[in-house]
């Protein structure tokens, strides 16, 4: 195992490239099963998950050839409908392939994602929409069975939006007969992204980046030729990184149309963030005002970034509240930034995070992919060296992050354990 060494201190400056975000590339690689012909992406971020889902693709039958950022995948022939548990339970993202699988070949067969470290995470409502369009759903040790002859449009009405039900029956909808209605369907992004590439293959998604998305099905779809969107919870962190250490960083390919939650809470801490056509640059301020955020779906504030504000609200001059209301157990970083001298006190699903004028470096352990990021973001404001172990979960979701803090002037190395 690896870990990551920073000697705090450092003010980062200088600009930074955001890769391909890995939350859209997750689901474009799915759609890639709903057609056949030669399918390519680029900008996709060299990612574990990355490697996971591709690796998933394979298993089912299709032929993958990855060179850099590109990756061509030709779904022809699918030999397979099952996601394996020991994949699914590496990258819950792999639930994906559902919607995919049955629409196109009328079955799938996979494993149930189980328990992660920031919540239970169930996936009751993708298989309610799938039944509502016909789906017959089974479960069989530990694996959804679900089977269609043929999907037909219904109207899906989400009793919370969720990102990857929206994703999982917007791809299904489109080879099903007649019209599908999402109500109450998640606004992220990577939403944005996913239907623009499904039209681009073919589909009739409209809607997206609302709450209801309406998908018209058609008898089939062409291969894509689709470049992944920047990633914006990179961005965010990036964005964060600037602050934390009073820098001035160029956060190059940031939109900042997706981060106006994060640019709007990092001015109201008293950065100064400015948008170019380059990207969005952030000058952190000599004292970080505190804040009070809920997290919330998209356009609320991400829960994705809650971690990373955290880190830099615990050197705040004053009392900060952060609600965490899209999961019920991601204050796992809590813990660990206690290590580093913070004094955060959790009152159910708040974090109280009273300001203190100094982190102290110390060892720490990354528990899930954000909280991650979050120590290693206190790590550069630290004082002395903060040493981040099991960064296997850094490496889900971030390309070669300490070479890129690196080149922003930050003290930080990666060091192989055994
Ligand atoms: C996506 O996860 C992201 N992952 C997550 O990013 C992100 O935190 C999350 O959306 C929220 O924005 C990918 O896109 C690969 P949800 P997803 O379904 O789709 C409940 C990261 O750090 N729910 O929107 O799994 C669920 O328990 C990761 O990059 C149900 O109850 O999230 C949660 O409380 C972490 N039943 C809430 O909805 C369901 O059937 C939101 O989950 C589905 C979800």
């Amino acid at each position: 195992m690896n870990k990551i060494v920073i000697r705090g201190g450092n003010k980062l400056s200088g600009r930074v490239q955001v890769s391909g975000a890995k939350n859209s590339a997750l689901p474009l690689l799915c759609a890639t099963l709903l057609a056949g012909g030669e399918h390519r992406l680029s900008n996709v971020p060299q990612l574990r998950d990355i490697k996971t889902v591709l690796q998933l693709l394979e298993i089912l039958g299709a032929k993958v050839e990855s060179d850099g950022d590109t990756v061509a995948i030709n779904a022809d022939k699918v030999a397979s409908v099952e996601a394996p548990y020991d994949l699914v339970k590496t990258m819950r993202a792999s639930v994906l392939v559902l919607g995919p699988l049955v629409a196109r070949l009328g079955h799938a067969r996979v494993s149930l994602p189980g328990g992660c470290a920031i919540g239970a995470r169930p996936i009751d409502l993708h298989l309610k929409g799938l039944a509502a369009m016909g789906a017959e759903i089974s479960l069989d040790h530990g694996y959804v069975e679900a089977r269609a002859e043929k999907l037909h449009g219904a109207t899906i009405y989400f009793d919370t939006p969720t990102v990857g039900g929206t994703e999982n029956l917007m791809m299904a909808a489109t080879l099903a007969e007649g019209t599908t209605v999402l109500e109450n369907a998640a606004c992220e992004p990577e939403i944005v992204d996913l239907a623009t590439a499904l039209n681009a293959m073919g589909a009739k998604v409209s809607g997206a980046g609302t709450d209801t998305v309406t998908i018209e099905g058609v008898e089939a779809l062409q291969p894509m030729d689709y470049r992944v969107m920047a990633d914006r919870i990179e961005a965010g962190t990036f964005m964060v990184a600037a602050a934390i250490t009073a820098g001035d960083v160029l956060v190059s390919g940031a939109e900042a149309d997706c981060l106006e939650a994060v640019i709007s809470k990092l001015r109201e801490a008293g950065a100064e963030v400015e948008l170019d056509d380059d990207g969005v640059r952030v000058k952190g301020p000599d004292e970080i005002s505190p804040l009070q955020i809920k997290t919330s779906p998209h356009p609320g504030f991400p829960t994705d970034m809650q971690a990373q504000f955290m880190a830099m609200l615990t050197l705040a001059n004053g009392t900060s509240v952060i609600a965490e209301n899209v999961f019920e157990n991601r204050f796992m970083h809590v813990c660990e930034l206690q290590r580093l001298g913070s004094n955060i006190r959790i009152d159910g699903k708040q974090a109280i995070v009273e300001g203190v004028d100094q982190l102290l470096g110390a060892p720490v352990m990354a528990t899930d992919l954000r909280a991650s990021a979050s120590l290693v973001l206190a790590g550069l404001a630290a004082d002395n060296t903060t040493e981040v172990s099991r960064i296997y979960h850094l490496d889900r979701g971030y390309e070669r992050l300490e070479e890129k803090l690196l080149a922003l002037g930050a003290d930080i190395r990666r060091v192989q354990v055994d």
